[in-house]
């Protein structure tokens, strides 16, 4: 029987019902710590870790990351409701998006975070929010284009024009051309502290050059607005996509991202060799699959087994409902057969949810001979799994439980049939059925 951090699996679907998501406490804070400490080590100056909520909203996690003393990167008003409320510093808070509301601006200084701007009129939408005295703290959004990063890009995921062309066509972030009247702009307001720079192109690659490659880029823009405007930043932000060694999203196509500490390592050194002499602002980076991806471990229980042309399924009751990205994103997780961990692997099977969908969990698969009520663990379903879940053939989506030194306990009840419906309404005129057929 597999243990997640020293409980049985069996006793934890016994206790909390099938399927469940499984949250490790100790693995939240030992990524967190360990990305804290590679950049650390890697940069001179200081430098922090904003957890971005989007990879995981459970707010167990952004509990665990605020009594170690993360920031948060978050979007819109609802992750900045989830990162306040578990606790964060708002003064190690951004927000990011493209399109931001009046009403965001306006939350945003009203809790004092800083604002990563991304658009011109988010200057008029600051003045307006200011208009009563308050101050703003933002760092402007740079799209940054390093030319050679096609070379280190996957291609798994390709860009038509390539990766670059890819970048500068969407839709975030400014050009330095489009940045300096900007800039300029903010500064002259007296009610915006610019602090810095920020930008975030995503899990491009697992190769280290293609991190090296953003965090040259993102030197070689500050430093051609340094010399076009003289402005010295305070704040440079990497943005994230700092890839676990086991990141789904790369795992199944055999390739296995370097130690975040040669990434980091690397990054902060072409960052520093980019800069002009002597400027030294702090670094902030934004990772959220880093920090969560394998603390969390998805349980489920074996239902049919089925036989036929040569093929074997096995259905479990998890599906690709509670792992979305493996159709819309090509991720590929890892799955032990829980209950049966030293029973030989004598069957290739192709593990799926009973969902009307393929809800190919794992094709393929060499497992123990399936039979109903084995108990399998999907691993590394902490990132992007909970946060894009659906609730496809109205099936209620799965409690989570956060174990630890306390033991274990639900931080995220299971949906109710009655959840599923709760928002709905069926007007007075359709309520008597069956009167129009008569
Ligand atoms: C602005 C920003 N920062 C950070 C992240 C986190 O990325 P990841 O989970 O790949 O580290 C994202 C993800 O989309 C993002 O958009």
């Amino acid at each position: 029987m597999l243990q997640v951090d020293g409980h049985d699996v069996d006793d934890l679907l016994r206790r909390f019902g099938s399927p469940l998501n499984v949250l490790v406490e100790t693995t939240v804070r030992a990524n967190y710590r360990r990305v804290a400490n590679a950049f650390r080590a890697g940069w001179p100056g200081s430098s922090r870790v904003l957890y971005a909520i989007k990879a995981n909203s459970t707010l167990a996690v952004r509990a665990i990351l605020s009594q170690e003393g993360a920031g948060g990167d978050c979007f819109g008003l609802g992750e900045l409701h989830a990162t306040l409320a578990a606790g964060a510093d708002p003064a190690l808070v951004a927000m990011n998006g493209s399109d931001k509301t009046a009403e965001e601006i306006d939350a945003a200084i009203a809790a004092g975070i800083t604002i990563n701007i991304d658009g011109a009129d988010e200057l008029d939408l600051i003045a307006q929010a200011c208009r009563t005295g308050r101050r703003a703290r933002v760092n402007l959004r740079l799209k940054v284009l390093p030319p050679d990063l096609d070379r280190y890009v996957e291609p798994r995921h390709p860009v038509p024009g390539g990766y670059v062309d890819g970048v500068r066509r969407a839709k975030w972030g400014h050009t330095v051309s489009a940045a300096l009247p900007l800039l300029q702009a903010a500064r002259a307001m007296p009610e915006i502290d610019v602090h810095g720079f920020t930008c975030h192109i995503g899990h491009l690659s697992h190769r280290t050059e293609a991190f090296v490659a953003v965090a040259a880029a993102l030197a070689a823009a500050v430093r051609d607005l340094h010399a076009a405007c003289g402005f010295v930043p305070s704040v440079l932000d990497l943005g994230g996509g700092w890839a676990p060694e086991r990141d789904p999203s790369f795992r199944g196509h055999g390739r296995v991202s370097p130690p975040i500490e040669t990434v980091a390592a690397a990054s902060a050194k072409a960052l520093l060799a980019g800069l002009p002499p002597g400027m030294l602002p702090a670094l902030w980076v934004e990772p959220g699959r880093f920090i969560v991806s394998n603390a969390v471990v998805l349980l489920a229980r074996g239902g049919a087994v089925k036989r036929d042309a040569g093929h074997c399924w096995m259905h479990v009751d998890a599906s690709t409902n509670n792992l979305p990205r493996i159709e819309s994103g090509d991720f590929h997780y890892t799955i032990l057969p829980a209950s049966r961990m030293h029973d030989p692997m004598d069957e290739t099977v192709d593990i799926v949810g009973g969902t009307c969908f393929r809800s190919v969990l794992g094709a393929g698969r060499a497992m123990p001979a399936p039979r109903r009520g084995d108990l399998v663990a999907i691993l590394d379903a902490g990132m992007y799994a909970e946060a894009f879940a659906n609730q496809f053939n109205s099936v209620p989506r799965p409690a989570t439980v956060l174990v630890s030194s306390h033991g274990a306990e639900v931080v995220k009840a299971r949906e109710t049939i009655a959840d599923l419906f709760r928002n709905q309404h069926v007007p007075c005129w359709l309520e008597s059925a069956g009167e129009g057929a008569a």
